[in-house]
């Protein structure tokens, strides 16, 4: 449509009339009364608080806000000890990762391009998450991310939804919805493992303070949006002092006994309890391996960290975290149904305590090829033989895990390739003298 060129003379603010045309209104009307059908009324209005352009400001922080508890979710998964906050990590990473593609998907709806989301930075949210990474234990750490990060971000996505226009907008509003459901019951369980730690006897006023002082930090920024009022920011910060450096060592809690000495369960065991290459004996090892597989959530989660930024959203990497939980809690249950307390049989260590201080590509490699790649080499065999044996349990449990198996294998030939590629633009790229290695390429 040409719009004529003096359209911007004598412009008027009145309200512009309505004008008809005779008969026109009566007619519609008579044949709305013909109409039998009463459907159900929408009474959604048009209106709304946001333009475009601030609709996608506010998406683009959720988005970066999203991206980073997934990092640094990642950062904490060797540090963590207790098993069933471990696990649930692993799954919360896969949560956020997945909210921030919902996000970075809308963006792009809402006239922003794909390398400008994934270029924003803002070092407010940045001094905030790596505050709440400076934690002092891991009930210190869920308060950070959960209490104050996550339950922000959830209050700031449900007045998102009643903010902005109902119907313009509706794709935000199913995102942010589709978010809340992911994230509601996991804010709950946090609240629930944090009052489990109280319980059991950690410091109720040491994480008052924390939650306190990093709550103070969130408004200091102008909160999730950057549009509330600001205030003052607390002082000292954790970060000034030292700033956060990732775990290397991974930690069990007291119902574990580990070992890394060895591979081999019945090495670990001091002897054999069915003969070597049983059935009985393949079927415990895979059962074990399964729940071990505890050291898979720290590697994938160590990765998302060790790689933060050099990747788009790693939503591959985080799916895997989530799978390699599953695994962990499959076996964990497998371990029951076969007649065992879990936690009379040692947990294998030796994974994670090569990796945690490895170069994330070399990892990578390692659990891909010689982990995954391994347990396909042998699962078809195990399952027939399962079946031969009417183990319904094992049959079961290893039917899934192949097809889950196979899937990081197919992706994780993808993420060495990209990690390779960003291995060796780095380096020859680097200046003289400086390392490649994955502190020194780190894109912040
Ligand atoms: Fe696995
Ligand atoms: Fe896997």
């Amino acid at each position: 449509m040409k719009l004529p060129d003096n359209l911007d003379q004598n412009v008027s603010k009145s309200v512009i009339p309505t004008r008809r045309v005779a008969g026109q209104l009566e007619a519609a009307l008579e044949r709305k009364a013909r109409y039998p059908f009463r459907f159900p009324r929408d009474s959604r209005p048009l209106g709304g608080q946001f333009t475009v352009q601030e609709n996608s400001r506010r998406l683009l922080r959720y988005f970066y806000f999203e991206r980073r508890l997934m990092q640094a979710l990642g950062a904490w998964t060797l540090t963590i000890p207790e098993f069933e906050v471990k696990l649930e990590t692993g799954r919360h990473i896969f949560w956020h990762a997945d909210a921030a593609r919902f996000l970075r998907e809308r963006l792009t709806e809402q006239e922003m391009r794909p390398k400008a989301i994934d270029a924003f930075r803002d070092a407010g949210i940045d001094r905030l998450i790596e505050e709440i990474l400076s934690a002092n234990s891991a009930a210190e750490f869920l308060v950070g991310i959960h209490q104050v990060a996550g339950r922000a971000l959830t209050t700031a996505y449900r007045h998102h939804c009643d903010l902005t226009d109902q119907v313009t907008d509706t794709p935000t509003i199913r995102c942010l919805r589709r978010i809340l459901s992911d994230q509601e019951p996991m804010l709950a369980w946090a609240d629930a493992a944090i009052a489990a730690y109280i319980e059991g006897g950690v410091d109720e006023a040491g994480l008052s303070q924390w939650r306190w002082h990093l709550d103070r930090l969130l408004r200091s920024i102008g909160g999730v949006s950057g549009a509330d009022p600001r205030g003052e920011a607390p002082t000292p910060l954790r970060i000034d002092a030292k700033p956060f450096e990732r775990g290397t060592v991974p930690n069990r809690d007291v119902r574990f006994d580990t070992f890394k000495n060895t591979c081999d369960y019945d090495a670990a065991d001091g002897g054999e309890r069915f003969p070597a290459d049983s059935y009985e004996s393949l079927r415990l090892r895979f059962i074990r391996t399964q729940r071990d597989e505890v050291d898979a959530i720290e590697a994938f989660g160590t990765f998302i960290w060790d790689i933060r930024f050099r990747t788009s959203t790693p939503s591959d990497l985080a799916r895997i975290t989530w799978d390699e939980a599953r695994h962990t809690e499959i076996g964990h249950r497998a371990m029951l149904i076969a007649g065992y307390d879990p936690f009379e049989l040692r947990n294998r260590l030796t994974g994670s305590t090569c990796r945690g201080p490895m170069d994330p590509a070399f990892a990578m490699a390692e659990i891909n090829l010689f982990g995954e790649v391994g347990v396909l080499k042998t699962i078809n065999q195990l399952i027939d033989a399962a079946a031969d044996r009417n183990d319904e349990v094992l049959r079961h449990v290893a039917d899934y895990i192949r097809s889950d198996e196979r899937t990081h294998v197919r992706k994780g030939g993808r993420i060495i390739g990209v990690m390779t590629t960003l291995e060796a633009k780095a380096s020859s790229s680097a200046p003289a003298g400086s390392s490649p290695n994955a502190s020194s390429v780190s894109a912040r």
